[in-house]
């Protein structure tokens, strides 16, 4: 056996189940819900999915696929187009499976991240008949060393009654000792989660795993697919910008102080970038306790900003993978991976009191978000984790620039085609026009606020036009709408390929 797998194979008994990718796809059944580890394109399986890609060319099988979040794209694009996927959850963002979603072909089960595992316990999701996850190693003492994410992989390897590991000997054995791993226990039954710091640890450093459920172990050295987020440019610099005088403002208010508190993240470009803004910045000492840790995290680490990450996953492009990867040794007392149930727990948001920065698709005047749906009906990727964070942090922000596809598209409309974060969900605004700080105010003040701020100008006159006439037809209601108008602007895109319209003055 070669040394590298045998140092990282401890459980010894485990030597006779190693296979090929081949002979361990040929062990998934038809019609099974399969657990797979992965976050973001991050420690996922790769080599049996591509087996699997090829026992579909002779075959007609399907299963039900769950992850942590999305995968790279072995399963969400060569596995989805073969055919194989029958359900998928609780995230994507590839465009082959989307494509395949939004033509009806898979059927996508678009949940909360923190909810899963719960599901799992409850039998929703389930029975799961393989877990396949990829390990960096696994220990003398029967742990399985999960690599750059943990997602939902305990609870997977915990109820599968089949256990399938991808042993990926490319993962530095440096990763050893970077995951936490708690599991609370049933609901009802369960102690309150012992974390009051974003940086202590509460468990273990892999997975207990019963050996006896360990059906094959197949050796991987495929790396994860990088990160496609763009670098930041002028207009996520510009909204890094205002938001960081946000949090000065509430350094003076006595709210923060300059460290902040622990920095939640979304994925994507724009969240990416807007992290990125606080390289220059003087805020220091920061903590993050995120779910997906994107090259900004690495990168505020490097300029001394950031002092501990926690997240369930890293995600780099390929430049931060040879960095960070080349080099785990210098970040490991200073990150942390963990279960997306603890990096997303409701209960942990509110004790420690994060601040949430998300990214929107679009917004209304009134506040409400909508990150998933383009035009209300097609799947963008998902809701992920961010309504585990908005509704729970002490600040939920919103981010987005202003516009979308060359200004064909205003972000913000009179009423979102599909509903994410509702207003009671959303603190705060912020695209390159500017920021609205919806705290403390009702419908009519945040229109305001949001229309002024933070709308594009060529859309400003626009919704000033659509909100003046709600009120006026509504009598100065609560929340002025004007039914049969407001999803107009969606109704304009669709036939004219712009929301812009010629406004007509009485
Ligand atoms: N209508 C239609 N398309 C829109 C749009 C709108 N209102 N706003 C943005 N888009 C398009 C962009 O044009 C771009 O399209 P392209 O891929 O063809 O270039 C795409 O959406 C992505 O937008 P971009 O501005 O590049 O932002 P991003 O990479 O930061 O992604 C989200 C933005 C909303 C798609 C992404 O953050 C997301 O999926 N969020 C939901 C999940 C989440 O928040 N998880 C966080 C917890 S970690």
């Amino acid at each position: 056996m070669d040394l590298r797998v045998e140092k990282r194979l401890g459980l010894k008994e485990l030597v006779g189940k190693v296979m090929s990718a081949q002979e361990a796809a040929a062990l998934i059944e038809d019609g099974s819900v399969v657990g797979m580890s992965g976050f973001t394109r991050a420690g996922d399986a790769k080599v049996i999915p591509m087996a699997l890609v090829e026992r579909a060319k002779n075959e007609k099988f399907q299963i039900d696929v769950y992850t942590g979040a999305s995968l790279g794209p072995e399963v969400d694009k060569y596995l989805a187009e073969a055919g194989v996927i029958r359900k998928r959850g609780p995230f994507q963002a590839d465009s082959g499976i989307r494509n395949m979603i939004n033509s009806g072909q898979v059927s996508y089960v678009d949940a909360h991240l923190s909810h899963n595992a719960e599901l799992v316990r409850q039998g929703i999701i389930g029975p799961i008949k393989h877990a396949i996850i990829e390990a960096v190693a696994i220990t003398e003492d029967g742990m399985i060393i999960p690599t750059t994410s943990v997602g939902n992989s305990p609870i997977f390897v915990d109820y599968a009654e089949n256990v399938i590991i991808e042993l990926n000997i490319s993962h530095p054995e440096s990763m050893i000792g970077i995951h936490d791993i708690y599991i609370p226990g049933e609901q009802g039954k369960r102690e309150p989660i012992p974390m009051t710091n974003a940086e202590q640890r509460l468990g273990t450093i892999g997975i207990k795993v019963d050996p006896a459920k360990i059906q094959a172990i197949v050796i991987s050295e495929e790396p994860d697919a990088p990160s496609m987020i763009v670098p930041p440019d002028e207009e996520t610099q510009n909204m890094a910008n205002i938001l960081l005088d946000f949090f000065r403002d509430e350094i003076k208010a006595g709210r923060l102080t300059n460290e902040l508190a622990p920095l939640q993240s979304g994925v994507g470009s724009v969240a990416n970038a807007v992290l990125d803004g606080f390289a220059d910045s003087e805020f220091e000492n920061l903590v993050v306790a995120s779910e997906v840790l994107q090259d900004a995290v690495f990168n505020l680490i490097d300029a001394g900003k950031v002092k501990f990450a926690a997240g369930a996953s890293i995600t780099l492009t390929k430049e931060l993978q040879e960095k960070v990867y080349g080099n785990l040794e210098n970040y490991a007392d200073k990150i942390c991976l963990r279960p997306q149930e603890i990096s997303n727990h409701p209960e942990l948001i509110r004790r420690l009191g994060l601040i949430s920065i998300n990214t929107a698709l679009e917004l209304d005047i009134y506040g409400n978000v909508n990150s998933t749906h383009v035009s209300g009906t097609k799947m963008m990727n998902g809701i992920g984790g961010s309504g585990d964070f908005a509704r729970n942090a002490r600040l939920g922000i919103f981010v987005t620039k202003s516009y979308a596809k060359a200004g064909a598209i205003s972000s913000i409309v009179p009423m979102v085609s599909h509903v994410d974060h509702t207003e009671h969900d959303v603190d705060v605004i912020v695209t390159e026009q500017g920021i609205a700080d919806l705290r403390g105010l009702a419908p009519k003040e945040r229109a305001a606020l949001i229309i002024e701020n933070c709308a594009h100008p060529d859309y400003k006159e626009q919704l000033w036009d659509y909100y003046n006439r709600a009120v006026e037809a509504t009598g100065n209601a609560q929340t002025p709408h004007i039914l049969e108008e407001a999803l107009s602007w969606h109704v304009n895109l669709a036939k004219n390929k712009t929301m812009k319209k010629e406004i007509v003055k009485a």
